[in-house]
C-alpha cells in the first residue's frame, strides 16, 4: 500500500518567495505593541519555512527588513535586528539536523560589526547544505541593483549581457523565482526581487503573516500549480 502523501510534493515549484507583511497590524488588533507582532511572525517565518522545504522546494525567500524599514522607531528596528540575532543563534545549532543553507540577500554593510559577523558565520558554516534559505535583511531590490552596477564597473566591463547582471545578483546561488506570496493585503511589491520577478507569478492574501498556515501555503501552491505561465510565448 502506498502511504507516502504525494498530494503535499511541490517540487516543481523550485522557488518560492515571501513578503511577511502584516505583523504590526496583527498585533495592533489584540491590543499589543508591534513588536509582538515581529516576535509572533518569526515563528511563523521558521514554520513556514520547513513547511515548503517538506513539500519538496529546494528555495526559500523571506523578505525580513528592508532598506527602507530603518526608517521605523527605533524600538521596532531594535526588536527586529534582536530578533533576526537570535533566530541566528538558534540556526547554527541546527545547521547539522536541518540540511539548510542560509543565505543573507542584502547589504550587511549597515549591519552592526556584531550582527554582520553573526550572519557571514551562519553562511560560512551552512554552505556545504542542501536546501537554500534566502533572508532578505537590508535588503531592497533597487540597492541591489546599484551594487551589481557598481561591481560591473569596477571589473570594468563595458558590454553587458542579462546574465551578467543575474550572475551577481545576492541571489546568484538561487534557481530562477516562480512564486512570491505577500501576505497582509497590500497589492505591491514594496521594492522586493524586482529583478528577479520579472516572470514570477504572484499570489496575494489578506491573511496578516502571523496567521499565515500550512494550510493556506497549500492554497497558494495549488494557485500555482494551476496557473499557464507563457513568458511571452502563445
Ligand atoms: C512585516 O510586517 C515585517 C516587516 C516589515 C519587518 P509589518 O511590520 O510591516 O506589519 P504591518 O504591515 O505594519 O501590519
Ligand atoms: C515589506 O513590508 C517589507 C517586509 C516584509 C520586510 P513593508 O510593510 O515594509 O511594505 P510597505 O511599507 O507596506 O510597502
Ligand atoms: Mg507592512
Amino acid at each position: 500500500m502506498q502511504t507516502e502523501d504525494v498530494s503535499k510534493d511541490f517540487s516543481q515549484v523550485r522557488h518560492i518567495a515571501f513578503i511577511m507583511d502584516g505583523n504590526g497590524r496583527w498585533a495592533k488588533l489584540r491590543g499589543l505593541p508591534r513588536t509582538s507582532g515581529h516576535a509572533e511572525g518569526a515563528k511563523t517565518f521558521d514554520k513556514i519555512m520547513r513547511a515548503c522545504f517538506a513539500r519538496g522546494i529546494n528555495t526559500v525567500t523571506v523578505y525580513a527588513f528592508s532598506t527602507e524599514n530603518w526608517s521605523r522607531p527605533e524600538v521596532e528596528v531594535k526588536t527586529i535586528l534582536k530578533l533576526m540575532s537570535q533566530y541566528i543563534s538558534y540556526a547554527e545549532k541546527k545547521i547539522n539536523e536541518n540540511d539548510i543553507r542560509v543565505i543573507f540577500l542584502g547589504d550587511k554593510g549597515r549591519l552592526s560589526p556584531a550582527l554582520r559577523k553573526k550572519a557571514e558565520a551562519l553562511e560560512e558554516k551552512s554552505k556545504n547544505n542542501g536546501h537554500i534559505l534566502n533572508i532578505a535583511f537590508n535588503y531592497g531590490g533597487r540597492d541591489e541593483l546599484v551594487h551589481v552596477f557598481r561591481r560591473l564597473i569596477q571589473e570594468g566591463k563595458t558590454d553587458i549581457t542579462e546574465d551578467d547582471i543575474t550572475s551577481r545578483l545576492y541571489t546568484a546561488e538561487s534557481p530562477a523565482l516562480d512564486l512570491v506570496v505577500r501576505t497582509g493585503g497590500d497589492l505591491r511589491i514594496s521594492n522586493f526581487l524586482i529583478w528577479q520577478s520579472a516572470y514570477a507569478e504572484y499570489y496575494f492574501t489578506p491573511t496578516l503573516w502571523p496567521d499565515f498556515s500550512e494550510e493556506e501555503l497549500d492554497k497558494a501552491l495549488l494557485d500555482f500549480c494551476a496557473r499557464e505561465r507563457r513568458f511571452g510565448k502563445v
